[in-house]
């Protein structure tokens, strides 16, 4: 850009700026005009015609008794003046956002006694031009024993009527004896009402009449004063009306030069049958035209109960901004200022000075009680240094920030970093009666928390990962970070955890229902149930060794690992695996890995035992365990049975090698009919507890054999480890 058109622009950009501020100053010459001690501002107007919007103007006369009062003119043609003549109604209240309310006392159609009813009508007439409705919360009322009135809102021969009895009643709250009322159908600019007939009830000269009135404009002294002629004096009712400026909507204004809503206001399609009305933003009041007085301003912290912030007592400042306000803590203070947030907490050294007082008050009071309240105080600010610091050594601040950047990609499921607190009331007690298990390593309890919601409570008996390194602890929260995002109906979820404690509680989806191993011994549990347990686990497994981005193996399947839920899931057993304590990650290529050998007796891979070389396939040994359980019904291990009987594998391969298999098999379940079936599931079981990993079936070949066998379809089945590599997957 050369350096002429940028001094161009420059004088440019300032004749704009002078342009600007030239219509500034002449709209601010409009301020609003009074009448006695009240204010008629844009787009109402009294005298100033140019600072108002045409229709809009208010008549400001003196009454009857000296005092000035705004009037709104309409036309009006009763029995006595049969022609549209001009009336004056006073002007109770102007709202800036489309309504008004005018009194409605001369409005008032009578007939008398022995007169025809419809002598009496009054034609109420809003100037057809202008911006003013008569707003539809408007009721037409008839007030009067047995009398009736209509109303015509067109010319065309469009009418509404109601009768009055002659009952006592308190509702509507208008009239005691005879009364009825109708609503509007519309916003009429135009009615002609009638009403009258019979005697009315306290006063035999006078008449029954109708009018017209919005409800909650209607108020009465405190003797119960109704409509009734003799004492309409005491009621004060009005009659509602809408207004809107222009012609247009606010879609269509916003295209126009006239468009008159200042910044800090919205634009509001008027109530009116036209126009628009301008309303000011959320934490703004006042008048929001531009030709008007403008928003302006609310200070919430002018005012307690326009705020959220922490008392300035406790350590909260409020600060007024523009269209809100922001809260935060004096010096000395941390929190955000928020009583619904962290609010302020005295630094210590502030606590220190309250102790001080404290202990000051208690020379008093009495040292005991003071010295009480010195260690309740002293203990609570260990508490928080202790719940800070083992936050911090648990890996909260890493995991805080985790989370954070995985943010939305997590679909729906909700996983939380728990207070110790939210934790101590979801459980009362680490109690035994809310004891759900133990394990080697950990306790389960059963809580509560507070929006209702059951969960599984993890506690570590020693944090089995440590805190001793940094590492440790990274890899501890990498392992929770990937656990909070698994996804699947037959995996327990982990929902949340606390860092807060010594060692950190793990808060899991708690299932209502009993272990495998559990339902095999003491309940009987048919051999389809069987079948679409082994199915929903395997679904498990093989999601989590093969639909991750990095696999994990479980390294602990067992029966008693695997969580039978007494909820059916589209209609089959919904078996959900549970307890990743020990389960470790695999590391992008690495499929084999060396850590410290844990499992369970009776489940563990032998090639894993003897190499400390753990993969996928050690859970499918484990899983071939836990199919011979499902075929036997017998335990892994049964240190009561004679030395060949004793562990359920050896015992489970060496009948297969002798051909007598279907000896073993579970005579709780055994019949002809599923003979078959459990024969293909035993021949599966054989391949996963082959010796050797490579020759175990993956966790999708096992799925796929058993959905197949589910499907009840014979195969023919395997009868060596040298045959599974030839395993062939149809898909
Ligand atoms: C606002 O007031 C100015 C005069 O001060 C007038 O020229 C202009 O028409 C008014 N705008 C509207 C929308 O009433
Ligand atoms: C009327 O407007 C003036 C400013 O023009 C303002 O000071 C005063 O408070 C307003 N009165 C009422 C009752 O709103
Ligand atoms: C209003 O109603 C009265 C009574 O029904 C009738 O006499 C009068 O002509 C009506 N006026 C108009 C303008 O319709
Ligand atoms: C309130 O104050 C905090 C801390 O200074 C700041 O991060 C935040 O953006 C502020 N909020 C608003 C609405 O100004
Ligand atoms: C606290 O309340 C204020 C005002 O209602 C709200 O804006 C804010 O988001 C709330 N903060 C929290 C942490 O809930």
């Amino acid at each position: 850009m050369s350096l002429q058109t940028q001094m161009h622009c420059g004088v440019l950009v300032h004749f704009v700026i002078c342009v600007c501020l030239a219509g500034v100053a002449s709209a601010a010459k409009c301020v609003p005009e009074k009448c006695g001690s009240v204010n008629v501002s844009y787009p109402f107007w009294i005298k100033n015609s140019h600072c108002g919007y045409p229709g809009f103007q208010v008549i400001c006369k003196e009454n009857s008794t000296g005092m000035l009062t705004r009037y709104l003119s309409a036309y009006v043609a009763n029995n006595t003046h049969r022609t549209l003549t001009k009336s004056y109604y006073k002007i109770r209240e102007i709202n800036y956002t489309g309504q008004m309310v005018i009194s409605s006392r001369p409005l008032k159609a009578a007939s008398c006694l022995g007169r025809q009813e419809g002598d009496g009508f009054v034609l109420f007439h809003l100037p057809s031009d202008g911006p003013f409705t008569i707003s539809m919360t408007n009721r037409f009322v008839v007030v009067g024993c047995n009398t009736s009135g209509s109303y015509a809102y067109d010319n065309l021969g469009g009418e509404a009527r109601c009768v009055a009895g002659c009952i006592f009643q308190n509702d509507p709250p208008y009239c005691s004896y005879g009364c009825c009322e109708i609503t509007l159908q519309d916003n009429y600019k135009w009615l002609n009402f009638t009403g009258g007939g019979l005697v009315h009830l306290k006063d035999e000269k006078k008449c029954g009449f109708s009018t017209i009135l919005d409800p909650s404009t209607f108020t009465i002294g405190d003797d119960r004063e109704d409509l009734y002629w003799g004492h309409v004096k005491k009621a004060y009712y009005g009659l509602r009306l809408n207004w809107g400026i222009g012609l247009e909507n606010c879609s269509m204004a916003k295209t126009t030069v006239n468009y008159s809503c200042s910044s800090n206001a919205e634009c509001i399609d008027s109530p009116s049958r036209k126009g628009y009305v301008c309303k000011c933003l959320p934490g703004y009041e006042g008048n929001g035209y531009t030709n008007g007085t403008d928003c302006t301003d609310i200070d919430e912290c002018s005012n307690k109960s326009l705020n959220e912030c922490m008392e300035p007592s406790k350590g909260g400042v409020c600060h007024n901004l523009a269209g809100s306000y922001n809260c935060s803590c004096a010096k000395g203070y941390s929190g955000d200022g928020f009583k619904n947030g962290s609010t302020c907490d005295a630094e210590s050294s502030k606590k220190t000075a309250m102790f001080a007082a404290i202990g000051s008050v208690s020379a008093f009071v009495g040292v005991s009680l003071g010295a009480c309240g010195i260690v309740w105080l002293l203990r609570m600010r260990y508490q928080k240094q202790a719940r800070d610091e083992y936050f911090r050594r648990n890996g909260g601040v890493l995991l805080e920030r985790i989370l954070a950047e995985r943010g939305k990609q997590m679909e729906g499921k909700i996983f939380r970093i728990f207070s110790e607190d939210e934790l101590k009331s979801a459980f009362r007690d680490y109690s035994d009666d809310m004891k759900l298990g133990t394990g080697g390593s950990s306790t389960v309890y059963k809580g509560i928390l507070s929006n209702g919601t059951p969960v599984a409570i993890k506690k570590f008996k020693d944090f089995p990962i440590g805190v001793e390194s940094e590492e440790a602890m990274k890899q501890f929260i990498n392992e929770i970070v990937i656990l909070s995002g698994l996804n699947h109906k037959n995996v327990v979820s982990l929902v949340g955890c606390c860092l807060q404690t010594q060692s950190p509680l793990l808060v899991y989806e708690f299932v209502d229902g009993r272990t495998i191993s559990h339902q095999l011994r003491s309940n009987h549990l048919s051999w389809q149930s069987r079948l679409q347990i082994a199915t929903g686990s395997t679904d498990a497994l093989a999601y989590l060794h093969s639909e991750l981005d990095r696999p994990i193996i479980h390294r602990d399947v067992k029966s008693t690992n695997i969580l039978l839920a007494n909820i059916f899931v589209d209609n089959t057993l919904a078996p959900k695996i549970a307890d990743f304590g020990i389960s470790r990650l695999l590391c992008g290529n690495d499929t084999h890995l060396t850590t410290n050998i844990m499992g369970t007796c009776g489940y563990m891979d032998p090639e894993y035992y003897d190499t400390g070389t753990l993969s996928e396939k050690s859970d499918v040994y484990s899983f071939g365990v836990f199919l011979a359980e499902l075929l036997t019904g017998r335990e892994p291990l049964s240190p009561g049975k004679p030395a060949q009987e004793i562990v359920l594998s050896k015992f489970f391969l060496s009948k297969c090698k002798e051909n007598c298999l279907t000896e073993i098999f579970d005579p709780k379940v055994r019949n002809e009919e599923i003979l078959d079936q459990m024969i293909d599931v035993a021949s599966l079981a054989k391949e996963c507890l082959c010796v050797e990993g490579k020759g175990r079936p993956s966790m999708r070949e096992v799925k796929i054999k058993l959905e197949e066998i589910g499907g009840s379809t014979t195969l023919t089945t395997s009868t060596s480890c040298s045959d599974v590599l030839s395993y062939q997957i149809s898909s």
